[in-house]
């Protein structure tokens, strides 16, 4: 028996990192899972297989989250294999770092449309039918960035922090309705996204962090989790730090 037995859930660019972590936690607790790419399918076919061993039901799709046309597509495509969605986690987010006056305004749209218009969009187009049954779980995965800004990512920390901004303002929009809206926001995390970041730098966050490492994946999708069980009926507009410390 699981926390989210019966449940459904969406989780974006869930092929590889903290995404994949939190499909397989989300479907270790008893739920079926929807969850996107934008490039590579073969990863994200390896995750829906994974989960289809738990037991659990699960298909992939191409969905760019930055396209409203990809959106459109995708809320038909759910609608037909799975009904209803519960549970919609916002976890897709890409980089795009330069100092601030070396950045382009397509490095800057790019990383807007993908970690906060994007998450916006995939609400708005499955909200609606959570509030008709009274009943929701929404976590959009935000950063450490978006709470205390980072050398080289105003485009990424601009995201970040309007994608708190517009976790508050919907937690109030909903919160009569039943439907919670929440953030997880990750310090450090060992995945492609910090894979390239030199170990210098890597050296520096350690120092920095009281518990002197980078987090897991699996830590982050552990707080996901929560957010989206009964365990957390009560919360709502919240901010969950997962860092290590890092930021308090
Ligand atoms: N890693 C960290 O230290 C850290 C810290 C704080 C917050 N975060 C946040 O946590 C989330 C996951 O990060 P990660 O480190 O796991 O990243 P990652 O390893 O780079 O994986 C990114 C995932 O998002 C997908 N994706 C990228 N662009 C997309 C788009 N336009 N539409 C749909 N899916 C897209 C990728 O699919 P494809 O492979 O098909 O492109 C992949 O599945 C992001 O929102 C990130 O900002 C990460």
């Amino acid at each position: 028996m699981g926390v989210l037995d019966g449940k459904t859930s969406l989780v974006t660019g869930a092929s590889r990192g903290i995404g994949k972590a939190i499909a397989l936690a989300l479907a270790k607790e008893g739920s079926d899972v929807a969850l996107t790419y934008a490039h590579q399918p073969e990863p994200a076919e390896q995750v829906a297989a994974d989960i289809e061993k738990l037991g659990r039901k699960a298909r992939f799709y191409n969905c760019n989250v930055a396209d409203p046309g990809a959106n459109d597509k995708l809320v038909d495509l759910l609608a037909a294999d799975f009904g209803q969605i519960d549970i919609v986690v916002n976890n897709a987010g890409i980089t795009r770092d330069r100092s601030f006056l070396k950045m382009d305004r397509e490095m800057w749209h790019d990383v807007l449309n993908v970690n906060l218009t994007g998450p916006a969009m995939v609400i708005h187009r499955l909200v609606g039918q959570m509030l008709e049954r009274g009943d929701g779980r929404i976590v959009n995965i935000t950063s450490i960035v978006g709470q205390m800004g980072n050398f080289g990512q105003a485009n990424y920390a601009a995201a970040k922090g309007g994608l708190i901004a517009l976790t508050k303002t919907l937690a109030r929009e909903f919160a009569r309705k039943g439907v919670t809206v929440n953030a997880v926001a990750p310090g450090f995390i060992e995945t492609d996204m910090t894979a390239d970041v030199p170990e210098a730098a890597l050296d520096k966050v350690r120092e920095l962090t009281p518990m002197s490492r980078l987090g897991k994946p699996e830590e982050v999708a552990a707080a996901v989790v929560f957010l989206a069980s009964p365990a957390a009926s009560f919360i709502t507009g919240e901010v969950l730090s997962v860092n290590g410390g890092m930021y308090m």
